[in-house]
């Protein structure tokens, strides 16, 4: 399987750039990271196991195929994860949310692993990790370490922007986790921010800074 795979889509693309303007309110910064994560919602969950059925049509039987349960554990990294994970909550009926609260430091760049809340069957879950920013990597490992310590069969990230830098850590750590992210850009900077990039991901959604 593909290590990641960037969605080259020009929907994604038009919202991606919408995202980084900084002219973009609150309101509409919101409403883009959801759709963002609805649209990688299909490559991100396209090895979910299913269950075979069949169902009554007005017409007649019909075979298909359901999201196998229990469905899968969708993980917010705290506290920027938590709107995409709630977008996906909402497309997945069988999935439940665990939450992993991480705070980077801003001037050490190290982790605050401040808090974890995960289902007790999450050894049976195959989890989609969300967090809209990888920059450069450190909170994910500490994330991607408590789930495969925990069992988790199958892992998948979800991010709106990662760099170079943070896909390198995660593909030579994690080499069995597949990345599905809207786009990858140029280079981390000294204060471990994303460039081009689109700010602080936490800051713009919830209203914490000037945007
Ligand atoms: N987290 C963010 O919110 N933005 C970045 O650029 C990097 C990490």
């Amino acid at each position: 399987m593909k290590l990641i795979t960037e969605v080259n889509n020009p929907l994604v693309t038009d919202r991606v750039t919408r995202l980084r303007d900084v002219r973009t309110s609150g309101r509409e910064f919101r409403q883009f990271i959801k759709e963002i994560t609805v649209l990688l919602a299909t490559e991100a969950t396209k090895n979910l196991p299913v269950t075979e059925v069949e169902v009554e049509t007005p017409l007649q039987v019909a075979s298909g195929q359901l999201i196998a349960r229990p469905g899968p554990c969708i993980v917010s990294i705290m506290r920027a994860g938590n709107i995409m994970a709630e977008t996906l909550r909402d497309l997945i009926s069988e999935a439940s949310i665990g939450f992993i609260g991480l705070a980077r430091q801003a001037v050490t760049l190290e982790i605050d692993d401040y808090y974890t809340n995960l289902p007790s069957d999450i050894a049976d879950r195959n989890c989609i990790v969300v967090d809209p920013m990888l920059a450069s990597g450190n909170s994910l490992c500490v994330a991607l370490r408590k789930l495969v310590d925990a069992g988790v069969p199958q892992i998948t990230v979800v991010n709106i922007l990662a760099c170079p830098e943070g896909i390198q850590r995660i593909t030579s750590e994690y080499p069995d986790v597949h990345m599905v992210v809207a786009k990858i850009d140029e280079a981390l900077n000294d204060k471990g921010y994303i460039l081009p990039g689109l700010g602080d991901a936490g800051d713009r959604v919830y209203g914490t800074d000037d945007h």
